[in-house]
This record gives structure tokens, sequence and C-alpha cells, in this order.
């Protein structure tokens, strides 16, 4: 019987049970009854995490961009693919079918091989979230080229340092793009950096907002009339199963970022196999998930998961805010959307809005509701599972990296009980274990610790573009022969994992270990707090002690701050002790997050510090601007 879709927790469990212990039989039926290949592997896996090496499905051949797409041409041709809803509600949704993506990437591949981009070579894609942004990706797939796409928010020295270390030699963007009541002029971001990028020697330009923009002679040139002159017939180039399909860059904790490097028939299976089950999809469902391509989020379960499983996947060019905090909500009722998967971040920035933005659209035909990116904390899971969810959409928590490739631990809806801020259990073929500062396994349950990857999973990535050494030595080296996530995690007294947050944000205060979210946690209980964030800085008798940067809803600010510092250290006192108090509290109207969302910790901590002068590059941030009256404002 095939284990594709789990659909009881007995099921589950059955399933699971077999993936530990025969994990190369577990993933292969699900390759072969799943996927077309054209041949077969000789090899299921190999590995050895201290070089470290993993290969899957070796020898197999195949191209992703067939499974995506042309298998589903003829049952499915006239289905829809794509949908999608651009950044103005008044302008028409796109329903790109099947039949019409495959038109679409074919003449996309062609133009890029009439280019000369040959397999192998990389090909960096800065665009908006249009239709050209799916379609070049699945270009490339089709020729065997690696994308490399970077987010249309980040700034032009970024971009040029990602196209400089993976040396692309092309690059994909638009004349501009719309965000909310923006528009922002991507090309001349393009423009700045390339000024310092040799290697490129092409730039092809999507028209989105009609803006009159700067052509450089004999390097840009407008997509359309080469689309409209190619062939709508690009055979697929056949890859290796481990040829990179796709390098993304994630930020460390230090340096560079790092260019983590997919490959083909590891990520295709599991990716689409994640998909099915984290968001039970079924056959006439409409998915939506909010990320930007620009994430791992996007490649995964926007265009590949979705795509190679025949869904018809929504791509969102907007914001949640604009033209008002209703948004998503108008989007989901207007298209029948059945899954929603969007960060929590997003949830809190709506939770502090008004609840008839919610309550005014039909949300009925929801099923599945997924939260992805950081820990979701208390009370943004239950505003979402109360007034999105309605109480009957379980909410898949799903914990993963850009480095796994792939959801590594959330329920399955309907199949795994779901508890608030729990991820829940592994996925089949997923075996986390959690180590203590010694290295050693901690067993059994009820514990907290450092939360690694015992055994291979297929989706993994498999490199850092040109610095194997430091893959090695940021996933391997830490606990050996095993992945180190970084997250430090607890499981429960039935095996449920809960991940904690980064282990590096640990705090430790008079020789206790404080998490920073579950205090986080904890304070955004109070009323008047909209969002907060805690670092840990030097104190004499402690060791450390705990900074609190606070912003306030819109409720809460007139309110007497040195009241409010009270009243939040008692909450603190409540539900974690009073070693957990902060010892100083800053009120602002912002934290510095990553475009991904994620509070920017290491520069609250200079700040908390005092070592401003080494705040580090900001430029990346989403609103760097917060920065500095943080810094004015330091206690
Ligand atoms: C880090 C990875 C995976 C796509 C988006 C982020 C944190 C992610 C959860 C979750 C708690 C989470 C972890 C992880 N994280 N999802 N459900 N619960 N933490 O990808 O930028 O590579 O970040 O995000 O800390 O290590 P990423």
């Amino acid at each position: 019987m095939s284990n594709y879709h789990i659909k009881h927790l007995e099921e589950y469990f059955k399933v699971y049970r077999k993936s530990v212990r025969e994990p190369e039989v577990f993933w292969e039926e699900i390759a072969e009854e799943h996927f077309i290949w054209r041949k077969r592997w000789d090899n299921v896996l190999s590995w050895d995490f201290s070089k470290p090496e993993v290969k899957w499905f070796e020898g197999a051949k195949l191209n992703i961009t067939e499974n995506c797409i042309d298998r589903h041409l003829r049952t499915k041709g006239d289905k829809t693919a794509i949908l999608f809803e651009p950044n103005d509600p008044n302008e028409e949704a796109q329903h790109i079918s099947y039949n019409e993506l495959s038109e679409r990437v074919n003449r996309f591949a062609n133009v890029l091989k009439s280019k000369g981009v040959q397999k192998g070579d990389r090909v960096c894609i800065y665009l908006p979230m249009i239709p050209e942004l799916a379609v070049s990706v699945l270009a490339c797939a089709r020729i065997g080229a690696v994308h490399s796409v970077v987010f249309a928010g980040f700034s032009a020295t970024a971009l040029a340092t990602r196209i400089n270390d993976s040396d692309c030699k092309m690059v994909i963007t638009s004349d501009g793009s719309y965000r909310g009541a923006k528009t922002i002029d991507l090309k001349s971001i393009v423009d700045e950096a390339l000024e310092d990028c040799s290697g490129v020697n092409t730039v092809l330009v999507a028209k989105r907002i009609n803006s009159d923009i700067n052509m450089v002679d004999n390097r840009d040139e407008w997509l359309q009339p080469l689309l409209d002159a190619a062939s709508d017939d690009c055979p697929v180039e056949v890859m290796d199963a481990e040829d990179p399909l796709f390098i993304l860059y994630t930020s460390g904790s230090t340096g560079m970022p790092k260019g983590m490097v997919h490959s083909t028939a590891g990520y295709m299976v599991q990716t689409a196999y994640s998909f099915k089950n984290v968001f039970q999809y079924r056959n006439d469902d409409i998915y939506w998930c909010t990320a930007d391509i620009g994430w791992i989020t996007g490649h995964s379960y926007i265009v590949y998961g979705p795509l190679s499983n025949g869904a018809t996947t929504v791509m969102f060019e907007g914001v949640p805010s604009y033209p008002d905090f209703g948004r998503f909500w108008e989007v989901v009722e207007k298209h029948k959307v059945t899954q929603f998967y969007t960060a929590p971040t997003a949830i809190r920035a709506l939770a502090k809005e008004n609840l008839e933005f919610v309550d005014k659209y039909d949300l009925s035909s929801l099923k599945v509701l997924g939260s992805v990116g950081e820990p979701i904390n208390e009370e943004a899971w239950h505003w979402y599972n109360d007034n999105v969810g309605k109480k009957k959409s379980p909410i898949a928590d799903t914990w993963w990296q850009t480095e796994t490739g792939s959801i590594m631990i959330a329920p399955l809806p309907y199949v795994t009980p779901t508890i608030p801020t729990y991820a829940s259990l592994p996925l089949p073929g997923i075996q986390p274990v959690l180590m203590d500062e010694n290295g050693k396994e901690i067993s059994g349950n009820q514990v907290d610790g450092r939360l690694c990857i015992k055994y291979p999973w297929p989706s993994m990535a498999r490199t850092i573009w040109g610095n194997h050494q430091r893959y090695k030595e940021t996933y391997f080296s830490a606990f050996e022969g095993k992945y180190f996530t970084g997250d430090g995690a607890l499981r429960d007294a039935v095996g449920y994992y809960r991940i904690t947050g980064r282990v590096d944000d640990v705090i430790i205060v008079s020789g206790h270990n404080l998490g920073t979210a579950p205090i986080e946690d904890a304070i955004n209980e109070h009323p008047a707090v909209a969002e907060s964030a805690i670092v840990g800085f030097p104190h004499d008798i402690k060791g450390n002690a705990l900074y609190g940067y606070i912003t306030l809803k819109e409720t809460g600010e007139g309110r007497d701050h040195d009241n409010l510092r009270k009243e939040i250290n008692q909450i603190i006192t409540e539900h974690i002790g009073p070693i957990a108090k902060l010892d100083k509290i800053q009120f602002t109207h912002g934290l510095p997050k990553t475009r991904s969302g994620k509070i920017m910790r290491r520069i609250l901590r200079k700040i908390a510090c005092n070592e401003t002068s080494s705040l580090g590059d900001t430029s990346t941030l989403l609103n760097p601007e917060v920065v500095q009256a943080i810094m004015d404002n330091a206690l």
C-alpha cells in the first residue's frame, strides 16, 4: 500500500516507525510511485556526516519540471497551476493553467538558451512576486541552469554580494515592482549592483510597472519580445539526481551569507511528500502560501511542492496591509482558499488591528492553517486559531530551515492533535535528537536540549556554494556525526517537540538558562504589549541581566511607563519566575527586523551592551531607521 498520503494517526505512527527502521525503503517507495524518472537510481542513499557527503537516488536521471508540469498536462492541462493575485485588488487575478504554464516555461527556457545559458550556469533572479518569477525559476530548472533567487527587497550591495559569490552570468529582473501604495525601482538597484559584478553579461527585464527605465546597450533586453519570438517547445535537460537545482542564500550569525546548494532528486521527492501531508492537499483545493519566492518557503511551498502534486498555488504580489488590513482575508474569500500558510510576524501584526478586518469576510473555505519562520507565541496562536480558523482549522506549526529544504517537524492536520506553540512530531523520514552541552544525546521525554538530526533526509542542502569547509563547520562539527540545527527544543511527555528558539539566544542569568522566547511570550500576554525582544547584557552579580525592548499597542500608548514596567515584570514573575524579570525595559516604536520578519537580536544586544560602534551592516534590515531611534533612547 502506498504510504504517500497519511490520513490517520495510527497510520502516521506505523509509517514513521517504518521510516526509521528502513529509511531507504521508505523513501524509495515514495520516489518510485510518484514521479517520472528518465532512469532509475542505482543506489538510494550513501552518506558520511564526517566529510560531510550525502547522496540520494544516485544514478537516477530526471528533470524536475517534467514532474512539476509535463506529466500533469494530459489529465490536468486546464487546471489552474498558478493563481496570481496582484497587488491592486482592482486588477484582475490571473489563472495560469498547467497548459499555459508549460508554454510559458518552455518559451522562457528557450530564451535562456538563446542567450547562451547552459546546464550548470548560475542565473540570478531578482523579481517581485509576479508570474515571471515562478516561470523563470522553472525555466532554469528545465535547462539545468542553477537558479539563485535573491529576494527583491534586498539592497544593491546585498544583491551584488550574492551575484558575485556564485558567479552568475545573467540577471532576470523587472522595470519595477508594486508594494502596497508604493512602487519600487528595481532596475536601478540592479544597475547599481552590477557596477560591482563584472561576470554578468545579460540582464532580462520583465515589464510590470511600465516605468521609463534605463536600458544598458549590449546588456539589457526586454523579456517579452524575446518570449514572443521563442519556440514553445524546449526539451528538458536530463539531470543527474545530485546535480544542483538551486542556490539560496541565508544569513549566518557571522560573516558572508551562505549560499545553500540544493540538489535535484531528493529535494523534489521530499518537498512533494511533505506538501501533500502537511497541507493534506486534495485535488480541488486552492492552496496559498503568503511567503515570497525569494525565501525557501516560497521555493518549496509555492513552486516545487505544490506543482509536483499538480496543485493550484496562489501567488500574491501584495502586502497584508494594502489597501487595508483585511487584504489577506479578502483574498481568502475571493479565491475560496483552502490552505493558508503564513508567518507569526504577519499574524501578530494583523492581531493588533481591529477584528472587523477579519470578521467581514467569509473564511469558511479554510481547512488548514500553517505557520513558519519562528516560534509562534501562544497569544498569536490563539488569535489565529479563534479568528481565522474559527477553531475548526488545525494549525500546522511547521519547523524547518533553508538548509533542510523541506518541513521537518509539524503536525499533520486532522491526523496529529495540535498543542499551541508545539511543532509536535517529526515527519516520516526525519530523526530529530536532543543533545546536551557535553555532546551527549538526551533520551527520554520531558527534556530539553539542542536540536540535531541524526540521519540524512533527501532534501538537505548538500553544501555551501564555494565553501564546503564552512558547511562542515557550521552544521556537522558541534555534535559528532549529527546535523546541528542551531535551535533549542524541548520534548514533552508524549514526545512532542517545541522549538524554543536559536540557542544563541539563550541567556544565562545567575546560572539559570533562560530562553528568550518564553519570556517574550509572557510579556506579550500583557494587554498593552504588541511585540517584545529580550537580550542579555553584562551584570556584575548575575553574570548577565535581561534587557527588554517593547513595542506597545495603540491602546497602551498613553500609559505611564513605570507602571507598565512593574506590570510586565509581574507577568514574567507569574509565568516564569522572578529570575526572569527584566532589569531594563525600553519602550520603542519598532524592532529591527530582517526581511523575513525575524527580530535582529544581534543589533539589540549590541545596543544593550553599549557596543554601538560595531553594529555591523544594518542595510539589509526591513526597517534600518528604527535602529537609530532605539540607540538614542537606550537605557
Ligand atoms: C530558523 C530557520 C523554514 C522557512 C523559514 C525560515 C526558525 C522556522 C519555525 C517554527 C520555531 C522556527 C528556527 C530555524 N523557525 N520555523 N515553526 N518554530 N522556529 O527559514 O530563515 O532558514 O530560518 O527559523 O530558528 O532554525 P530560515
